[in-house]
């Protein structure tokens, strides 16, 4: 695949801006300035900078954001930045979006992707992926709390009752919830039916990925489709 090929299709601009990044001997493919955007390159795993920062190429791109309080997931937001200004322009001109939301005040794992197909299918009730939450409650969580939560309880807005895969007391006012839907504000509402309220909100797991410890709020690092089980 030809160099100016390459950066066009991991977001680096226009055909146009790629030349001109070649042109400027600001692109490096094992060290070395690649100034030719003819010049062809296998691009399976092909790692290269571009003014100085390292990339590697991926066909599709899908990474884990830790997300920290205070961002929205709209690509309109409108009244916070949007988790998107928390990732370099090359990622958002290739139009990544994230597979699901979550709510402003909601920190953790979000994953992100350029993959129409995969945020239907990871998004889709139909695939049932266990999403794991840990809640901060105003109020003491109990043992009728939790057994309601796995029963099931009924939402304003649907008659069918929504159940948690399971759900755990992690302390005193605390609880880990895991849910296999995405329905709005499902584990407030939820929470809110057995006659708690949810103060924090932390999704710590998406399939089998967890949100990795080093991975600081605000910062992304690219995934494999294989890591989510
Ligand atoms: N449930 C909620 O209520 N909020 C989120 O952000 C995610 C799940």
């Amino acid at each position: 695949m030809r160099i100016a090929q390459i950066l066009f299709s991991q977001g680096f601009g226009n055909r146009r801006v790629c030349a001109g990044l070649l042109q400027l001997g600001l692109v490096r493919v094992g060290g070395r300035v690649v100034e030719d955007p003819h010049e062809d390159f296998d691009p399976v795993g092909l790692e290269f900078e571009v003014d100085g920062r390292a990339w590697t190429y991926h066909a599709q791109a899908l990474l884990m954001l830790h997300k920290p309080a205070g961002y929205e997931c709209s690509q309109k937001p409108r009244h916070h930045p949007s988790i998107l200004s928390l990732l370099p322009v090359p990622l958002r001109t290739r139009g990544v979006q994230p597979v699901g939301r979550l709510d402003e005040d909601t920190t953790g794992l979000l994953l992100l992707t350029d993959d129409g197909a995969l945020i239907h299918r990871l998004t889709s009730p139909k695939h049932h992926v266990p999403k794991v939450y840990e809640v901060g409650c105003k109020h003491p969580v109990d043992d009728a709390q939790l057994a309601r939560l796995r029963a099931g309880v009924v939402l304003e807005d649907d008659p069918k009752p929504v159940r948690a895969a399971a759900a755990e007391r992690t302390g005193e006012n605390s609880l880990s919830l895991t849910l296999t839907e995405g329905k709005y504000h499902q584990v407030k509402r939820m929470v809110a039916a057995v006659g708690n309220r949810v103060e924090t909100l932390h999704r710590s797991r998406f399939g089998q990925l967890a949100l990795p410890a080093e991975l600081a709020p605000g910062e992304w690092a690219w995934t494999e489709l294989s890591a989510l089980g």
